[in-house]
């Protein structure tokens, strides 16, 4: 069967590259087109170092990557610095050292919600000059994720990998029928909660549901999904309160992050769980579950799009070898690697159709995933997001904790999404 071109992230993300466009920060100003000939300034037979700054990965994609790029090299070296997973703090952790002019890091990573403000704040070069060289085009790649990293007619991304939120399921516990229902998209979070209720215990599971609730960014995706972006949050959240305080989810899911979330499925405590596609590929290395016993569905109301892109620090000393490294993963042989042995679903189109994906990662050519890409919902765009991610996260927290009730969290979120 031939795979399609997920268009799944195109409306959101073009969303938020038009929010970006509404901003008028003080330095964006095009860089210099010529780069500092950094590469002279290695000692001969030595490689130049390439810093990537990216988030942690619990499949062995992101490393494997690199290994391919390192050994594919003359000229240079990758090396990863490890960030933090929480999408926010990376954001100030990357703000912080651009900010500053550092050269610390080559070749950033960027969460698509913020990609654009970064763009706008002139911390990363434009690449349509590299890519033009490269005989690359922005229609070779995901759609949604080139537009979140698009400013002012200029591109400045290469995709990482595209995500979107997605229930995992037991299939070896769920009946025949239910996980029929499950893969159609065609229930609610009240069949879910009523579901996780009836199998939870079953085969050594001690928990129904697990998700993100824990007050970070991954609060708002699973909070855009429960609410079905926003059309009703009230019903919504109450769902989302119900599922917290039941027996079906863990004590502490208010701490829990994807982390936590993935720990639980792939280690078969749980039944379901709601994560992005890279646990697919945590199941397959180190989960105590094998690929056989999941199935995958769409969320009830729809998942988040999210998903990570590929940027070159405007202070880079080494920006051809920057450009190689963000080249190599967002193309056949990198994007290749992140979805073979991560799980993710590939940036670069092409490889949608590669064979060895087709056969190595069979999460895509599964029904539950490919309806998942059909009912994918944006997060808010602003051109302020982690304002408007920040004023979310505090208001359906509290309330999910306790300390606040439903109609002053309603009136919270509903100010917040004003932006
Ligand atoms: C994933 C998504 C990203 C999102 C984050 C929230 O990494 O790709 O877009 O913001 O999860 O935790």
């Amino acid at each position: 069967m031939k795979k399609r071109i997920p268009a799944f992230i195109l409306a959101g993300f073009m969303a938020l590259s038009l929010a970006a466009c509404g901003t008028t920060p003080a330095s964006t100003a095009p860089p210099p087109a010529s780069q500092p000939a950094a590469l002279s300034a290695a000692p001969s037979g030595e490689k130049v170092v390439i810093k990537f700054a990216a988030q942690g990965d619990s499949t062995p994609a992101t490393q494997a990557v690199l290994d391919a790029f390192n050994a594919s090299q003359d000229q240079y070296t990758a090396e990863w610095m490890d960030m933090t997973n929480d999408s926010g703090a990376m954001r100030e952790q990357l703000i912080t050292s651009l900010k500053a002019g550092s050269a610390d890091y080559d070749v950033v990573s960027l969460d698509v919600v913020w990609a654009g403000e970064f763009a706008a704040a002139g911390y990363i070069d434009p690449i349509d000059t590299y890519m033009k060289d490269a005989g690359l085009s922005v229609s070779q790649f995901n759609a949604g994720s080139m537009a979140s990293g698009k400013y002012s007619a200029k591109q400045y991304v290469l995709p990482f990998f595209p995500d979107l939120g997605i229930l995992y399921f037991r299939k070896d516990i769920v009946s025949a029928e239910d996980a029929a229902k499950l893969e159609s998209g065609d229930y609610t979070y009240a069949d879910l909660q009523a579901m996780a209720e009836q199998y939870k215990g079953q085969e050594g599971t001690t928990d129904g549901f697990v998700y993100q609730s824990s007050q970070y960014e991954g609060l708002v995706c699973n909070a855009n999904e429960f609410t079905g972006n926003w059309q009703d949050i009230k019903g919504g959240l109450e769902e989302m309160k119900a599922m917290t305080d039941s027996a079906n989810t863990p004590a502490d899911i208010l701490n829990y992050t994807e982390g936590e979330t993935a720990n639980s499925f792939i280690k078969g405590q749980s039944v379901f769980s709601r994560n992005w596609p890279y646990q697919w590929g945590s199941v397959k290395a180190e989960g105590t579950i094998t690929q056989e016993q999941v199935g995958i569905a769409p969320l009830p109301n729809g998942g988040s799009v999210g998903g990570w892109l590929l940027a070159m620090n405007k202070n880079s000393a080494n920006k051809e070898g920057a450009w190689e490294l963000m080249k190599f993963i967002a193309t056949e042989e990198g994007q290749k690697i992140m979805s073979t042995q991560g799980g993710y679903l590939p940036g670069f189109n092409a490889t949608l159709e590669d064979a060895d994906v087709v056969a190595g990662n069979e999460m895509l050519g599964m029904p539950g995933f490919q309806n998942a890409m059909t009912t994918t919902i944006a997060r808010p765009v602003s051109a302020e997001y982690s304002k408007v991610s920040d004023a979310l996260q505090q208001a359906i927290y509290k309330y999910l904790s306790g300390s606040a009730d439903i109609d002053t969290t309603v009136t919270a979120v509903e100010d917040a999404l004003k932006g």
